[in-house]
């Protein structure tokens, strides 16, 4: 399964009933294993969680911890543009060059990279520095 075919059909069990945008992430881990999540709304919306999120945290249980590669998708005739706060979650286990596919459903694809998506990231190396 590739991971447009992954993430489209974890789109489908997104629970977003707030906004209505299903999204869905896969991560391929170092590994190659695929790790798949989806958006998680709430009534209180701030607890609402992204796709991005769901498949970094599947990966993490999993045991594992470095991303390979990534592809987020969304109903939306142009490439799904991740928020700040997965670009930083991201970065957190990715390189700066380690692709990220940004997919409309049927639609256009593009790939960037987390550095690209996330420049001059706040990383581990900022903290060692202090
Ligand atoms: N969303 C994601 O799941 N990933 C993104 O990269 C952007 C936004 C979700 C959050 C919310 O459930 C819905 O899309 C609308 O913002």
């Amino acid at each position: 399964m590739t991971l447009y075919e992954a993430a489209r059909t974890a789109r489908l069990n997104a629970h977003a009933p707030y906004s209505r945008f299903l999204v869905g992430a896969a991560i391929r881990s170092e590994d190659g294993q695929v790790f798949t999540g989806c958006n998680v709304e709430n009534v209180a919306y701030p607890e609402g969680t992204c796709a991005e999120a769901g498949a970094i945290a599947a990966m993490v249980v999993a045991g594992q911890r470095r991303i390979a590669e990534v592809l987020v998708i969304a109903d939306s005739p142009v490439p799904i543009s991740p928020c700040g706060g997965c670009r930083q979650k991201l970065a957190e286990f990715a390189d700066p060059d380690t692709p990220v596919t940004l997919a409309g459903l049927d639609g256009p694809r593009v790939t960037t990279t987390v550095g690209a998506l996330l420049p001059g990231a706040f990383t581990s190396d900022h903290l060692e520095a202090t």
